[in-house]
């Protein structure tokens, strides 16, 4: 799009904005051209009648306007007499959407693209296949989009609605990630089922994790309730029966705007190998306390941040920090390759941090007590004890060097008073005390 277009849409917005409080006639309010589209679209009826129940008909924004493009742009062909382009960039939408794509232009979801260089990309690409990536990975992080010679679209790489896709004009992301074309609709981007799409499975379940939370259970319970089809949609004045994703991570509060930036309330990095704070966490938990103070009391908010701060403290210093350094040292010491995934330590370092690990601090972070403890510590602690030890004991013991696990032993293990039951045992008296408890319980011996 041309800077000329991009004031023509601004002026255009204007207009469609008073358009139909004058009452006019939906057609008197489509473009001439729009018509012509239609016309002949009623051979795609879903296309029309989606677009037909949306804001934007209401509005007068029609087919040309979204899909019209300059002679020169990239996707650029002709179609029956008109210059248009299949994909409609967030750049399109941004010339009547300024705010909310700036936004989202600064948002990781715009740069999550780019992941070809990452453990993650590796293991997609090279262990798993490109076809894999093109229907895996990139229907979540978005494709490079590519356009052949004659304007169309190359098939290797389109469709595709992921949340980081490159788009032709180089702007980045898709609108309709969240606002499924062509009803493009608010109500149904305040859905957990949207940002479900990606959110979910093994290395980062906030889906599941929200579905087994109370405010998942009360989102289920009171659904009808909560006015998410209404033009403003605060939490405690517009609706207080539940939060959804979009409310705690999106949406209005009393003191705050809508943002398309998800990351302006996030205090900590809870996908990181180890997490860390974010950049200016400060204003961002401040930001996160202010949506959780509509239907909740400041000492009952700063309880459960105690709670998740502790936990994240837990999981960093006991497992992740250890684990990351244990086989650092066993690279370094030539015990194991410096190559990713050719070592059985290699995969089990990787889920430790990049499945359960993410799974405990997600569940932690969004009440979830399953995902906290039994998808999450548990196995973290699980796998800790039972293979990353063992492989390192197993891996020094073949490499001829069993002096490096000793030193492993020595540093992370007996050292440390919360992993010396390992090497120690637990306290008899406490042994004692759980026989006892079986005994009464279960009428049974329990060693
Ligand atoms: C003369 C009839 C006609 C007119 C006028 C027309 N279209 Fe189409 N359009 C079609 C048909 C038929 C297809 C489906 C082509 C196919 O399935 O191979 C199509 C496909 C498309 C596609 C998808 C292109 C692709 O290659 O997949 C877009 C986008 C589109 N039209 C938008 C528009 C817009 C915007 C207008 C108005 C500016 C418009 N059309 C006007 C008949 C028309
Ligand atoms: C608010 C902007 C907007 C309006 C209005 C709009 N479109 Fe689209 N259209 C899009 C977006 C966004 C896509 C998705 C392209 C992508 O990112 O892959 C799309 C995709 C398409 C496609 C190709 C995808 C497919 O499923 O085959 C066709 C065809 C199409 N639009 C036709 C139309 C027609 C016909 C109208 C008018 C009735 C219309 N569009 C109105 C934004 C719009
Ligand atoms: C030509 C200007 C124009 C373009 C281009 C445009 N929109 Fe809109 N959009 C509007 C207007 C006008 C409204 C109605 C505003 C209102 O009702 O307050 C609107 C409303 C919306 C809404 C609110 C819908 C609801 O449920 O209330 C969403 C979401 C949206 N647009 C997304 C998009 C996306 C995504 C694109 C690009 C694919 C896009 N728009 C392109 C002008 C445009
Ligand atoms: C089901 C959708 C989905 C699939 C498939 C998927 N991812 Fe992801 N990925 C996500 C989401 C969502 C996140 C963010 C998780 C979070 O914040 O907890 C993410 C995070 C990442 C990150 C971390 C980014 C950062 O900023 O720390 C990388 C790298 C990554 N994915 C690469 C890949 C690769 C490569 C593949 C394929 C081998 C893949 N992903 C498959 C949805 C997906
Ligand atoms: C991650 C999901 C997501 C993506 C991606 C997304 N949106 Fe939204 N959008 C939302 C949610 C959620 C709301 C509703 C916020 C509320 O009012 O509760 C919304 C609301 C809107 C509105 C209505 C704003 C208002 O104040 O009424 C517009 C316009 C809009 N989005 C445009 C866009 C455009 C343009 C893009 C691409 C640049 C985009 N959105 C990308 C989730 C998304
Ligand atoms: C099409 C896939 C997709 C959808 C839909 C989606 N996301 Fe994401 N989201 C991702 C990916 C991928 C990442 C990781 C991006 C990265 O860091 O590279 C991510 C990251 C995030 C983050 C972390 C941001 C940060 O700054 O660290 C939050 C929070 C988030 N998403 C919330 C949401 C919410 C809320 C919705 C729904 C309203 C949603 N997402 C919809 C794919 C998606
Ligand atoms: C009650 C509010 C609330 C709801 C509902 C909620 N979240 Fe969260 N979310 C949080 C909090 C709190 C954090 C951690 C904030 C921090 O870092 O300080 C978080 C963190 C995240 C992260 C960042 C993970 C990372 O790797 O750093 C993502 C992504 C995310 N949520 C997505 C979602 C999705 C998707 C949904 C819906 C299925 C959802 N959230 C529902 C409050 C919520
Ligand atoms: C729209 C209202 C609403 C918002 C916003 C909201 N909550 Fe809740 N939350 C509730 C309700 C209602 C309950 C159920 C209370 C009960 O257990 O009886 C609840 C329960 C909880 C629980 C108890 C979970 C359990 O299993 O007992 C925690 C923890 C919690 N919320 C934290 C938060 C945090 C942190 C935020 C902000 C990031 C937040 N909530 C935002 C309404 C909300």
């Amino acid at each position: 799009m041309s800077s000329q277009l991009f004031w023509k849409g601004f002026l255009l917005t204007g207009l469609l904005w008073l358009a139909p409080a004058a009452g006019m006639a939906a057609t008197d309010r489509l473009s001439v051209e729009t018509q012509e589209c239609i016309g002949c679209h009623a051979a795609m009826p879903g296309i029309v009648s989606q677009w037909e129940d949306s804001a934007h008909w209401n509005a007068g924004v029609g087919c040309y306007e979204c899909h019209k493009a300059e002679q020169g742009d990239a996707d650029a062909f002709d179609h029956n007499g008109f210059s248009i382009a299949i994909i409609v960039s967030p750049r399109d939408c941004g010339q009547c959407h300024p705010k909310e794509t700036m936004e989202q232009e600064a948002s990781h979801h715009a740069k999550a693209g780019d992941i070809l260089n990452t453990q993650d990309g590796i293991l997609g690409q090279t262990i798993g296949g490109e076809p894999a990536v093109a229907v895996g990975c990139r229907q979540c992080h978005g494709s490079i989009v590519k356009v052949n010679a004659d304007g169309s679209l190359d098939t290797n790489t389109w469709p595709n609605t992921g949340i980081g896709r490159v788009n032709p004009d180089g702007s980045k992301g898709t609108c309709s990630a969240c606002h499924t074309r062509h009803r493009f609709s608010k109500e149904q981007a305040r859905k957990p089922e949207t940002c479900g799409k990606c959110h979910l499975g093994p290395d980062h379940p906030q889906k599941e994790v929200y579905e087994e939370s109370k405010h998942g259970i009360l989102y289920r319970a009171f659904e009808d309730d909560l006015n998410m089809d209404k033009p403003k949609w605060v939490a405690g004045e517009d609706y207080y029966d539940a939060p959804t994703c979009a409310t705690c991570h999106m949406s209005a509060t009393v003191n705050q705007p809508v943002t398309h930036d998800v990351g302006t309330r996030l205090s900590w990095n809870l996908r990181a190998p180890i997490s860390k704070r974010t950049e200016g966490w400060e204003k961002k938990l401040e930001d996160m306390q202010d949506v959780c103070s509509a239907c909740h009391g400041s000492p009952f908010v700063e309880g459960f941040y105690k709670q998740l701060d502790s936990f994240v403290g837990l999981y960093n210093d006991k497992f992740a920090i250890p684990a990351k350094e244990i086989r650092d040292l066993l690279m370094e010491k030539e015990v194991i390759s410096k190559g990713n995934f050719d070592d059985p330590i290699d995969w089990t370092y990787w889920e430790l941090w990049h499945h359960e690990g993410r799974r405990a601090r997600h569940g932690a972070a969004m009440s979830g007590p399953d995902y906290a403890w039994w998808h999450g510590i548990y196995d973290v602690a699980k796998h800790f004890y039972t293979e990353l030890l063992p492989q390192s004991q197993e891996a020094c013991e073949k490499a001829g060097k069993p002096e490096v696990y000793a030193e492993i032993i020595a540093k992370y293990i007996d050292g440390r008073k919360e992993h010396e039951w390992y090497t120690k045992g637990f306290d008899p008296k406490r042994v004692e005390e759980m026989k006892a408890y079986y005994q009464k319980r279960y009428q049974q011996d329990v060693k």
